[in-house]
């Protein structure tokens, strides 16, 4: 099919090279002309694995191409996925809708003959049956449907969620619409993949809601954590117990310093604006905005505690700035509140992240990088450890500990076995969710 891409995020990106991929012709439009260029000479603005090799492949192979024109684009496409950014607005956190609606000002007079709009953005529900209207209201003739398609990709593994779907979700409301969508993904039906066909409202929540569920899930998991610090448990054996209740199951219970990320901490929000704007309390997903905030402060009196004294003057190692592994992406990193908090105490941050220094520059500007940890760590009297890169966790433990003045850790990830950190030479060791006389530390 000859599907056109409205946005060069990481949702549009990675759908373009991916549907590129199973064999459509793809156009990728974005208004910014500098990205747009960058694209077009093979080099992707943001970190994701693979997806650089992957975009220069399908480019050679004459499947994939970038434009700024939507308009145009519309027209030499049956198909116009719209999968543009939908920030959280300042005041009531729901969510930005503008570059969607701009998206649709370009899009409906392009509609020069049968059309399939999809939105792939993430939209309160009820979104997509009002840019339906809009298109109808721009251009009265446009011969048209649309469908809502969420799409469930995480930062990091993004090519490989979009090849791998644990389910394609598709709202539409029309046999042509439903027979497009099948069209689109053919490769994935083929393959067995589980498919969810509904209406619009449907198709749009269902994203709200798993990233909501998934939320909760760490929210409850880190409150829990601190329960376990406080009664002498641990937070690992707490989450192996319940994962292994197949009603529960083992993802998404690992303690840490808070949820971080474009999609979480700006959905649960959005939830919340949505339920208020239709008048249903959504309590728990309050709770979890609230409690996620309390995680992220609670990482601060960890870190002073272990420090045993006043951070003014005092040099930290940080491993990791970025809401998780394998990305740039700094949007609502725990990293953020945490150690501006430490800056303001007057700590002296040396931070090692893998793809991180670009962006994490402009947040902790007089903060010191470095590409080696052992190099950051030599010479302070704390490590913390924020995002759980593989390059943290196979390190020589005794010889870091070595190399600090004073060797004290805060592995706020739990990437570290408590008893291999104390035979190292760590003496004053803290983690989340793990008492520390479980480990037989002081
Ligand atoms: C998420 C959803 O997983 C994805 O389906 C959706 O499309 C977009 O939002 P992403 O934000 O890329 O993806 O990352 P994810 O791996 O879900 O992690 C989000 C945050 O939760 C990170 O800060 C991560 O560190 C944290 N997290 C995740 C935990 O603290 N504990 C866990 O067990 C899992």
């Amino acid at each position: 099919m000859k599907v056109a891409v409205v946005g060069a995020g990481y949702v549009g990106l990675v759908s373009a090279v991916c549907l590129a991929k199973i064999g459509h012709d793809v156009l990728c439009v974005d208004r910014d002309s500098s990205k747009v260029s960058t694209l077009r000479n093979g080099t992707v603005p943001f970190f994701e694995p693979q997806l650089e090799n992957l975009l220069q492949d399908e480019v050679k192979a004459k499947r994939l191409a970038f434009d700024t024109d939507t308009t145009e684009a519309t027209r030499a496409s049956n198909v116009v996925i719209i999968a543009v950014g939908t920030p959280s607005n300042g005041e009531d956190a729901s969510h930005n809708l503008s570059f969607i609606d701009m998206a649709v000002e370009d899009i409906a007079p392009g509609i020069n003959s049968f059309k399939v709009i999809v939105v792939k953005s993430t939209v309160p529900a009820g979104t997509t049956r009002r840019l339906a209207a809009s298109v109808r209201r721009l251009e009265p003739a446009a011969d048209f449907e649309i469908a809502s398609n969420p799409e469930f990709l995480r930062e990091g593994s993004a090519i490989f969620d979009f090849m791998n779907p644990d389910r394609i979700v598709i709202g539409t409301e029309t046999p042509r619409a439903h027979a497009a969508l099948d069209e689109l993904y053919h490769y994935f039906s083929e393959r067995n993949c589980a498919f969810v066909r509904t209406g619009l409202e449907s198709a749009e929540l269902a994203k709200l809601a798993s990233n909501g569920m998934l939320a909760a899930r760490i929210a409850f998991i880190n409150e829990l954590a601190e329960l376990c610090e406080t009664v002498g448990a641990n937070i690992q054996d707490v989450a192996r117990s319940m994962g292994l209740d197949e009603r529960i199951g083992p993802r998404f219970l690992n303690a840490g310093p808070g949820f971080g990320g474009s999609c979480f901490p700006k959905d649960t929000k959005a939830l919340v604006a949505l339920g208020k704007e239709n008048k249903v309390p959504m309590r728990l997903a309050e709770a979890v905005v609230e409690s996620n905030e309390r995680t992220k402060l609670r990482m601060v009196q960890k870190i002073e505690l272990v420090a045993g004294g006043s951070l003014g003057g005092m040099r930290i190692a940080v491993f990791g700035v970025t809401f998780k592994p394998d990305t740039d992406d700094m949007r609502d990193a725990p990293s953020i509140p945490i150690l501006s908090r430490l800056l303001e105490n007057g700590a002296i941050l040396r931070i090692v992240d893998p793809q991180g220094q670009k962006k994490g520059k402009a947040h902790f500007p007089n903060a010191l990088w470095f590409d080696d940890p052992y190099a950051a760590a030599a010479g302070t009297d704390l490590i913390i450890v924020l995002t759980e890169w593989t390059l943290f966790r196979t390190l020589d433990l005794p010889a870091l500990a070595q190399s600090m003045n004073e060797p004290r850790i805060a592995d706020l990830r739990n990437i570290y076995n408590p008893e291999a950190l104390r035979k190292a030479g760590f003496a004053a060791v803290s983690q989340v969710g793990i008492a520390n006389r479980d480990a037989g530390l002081q």
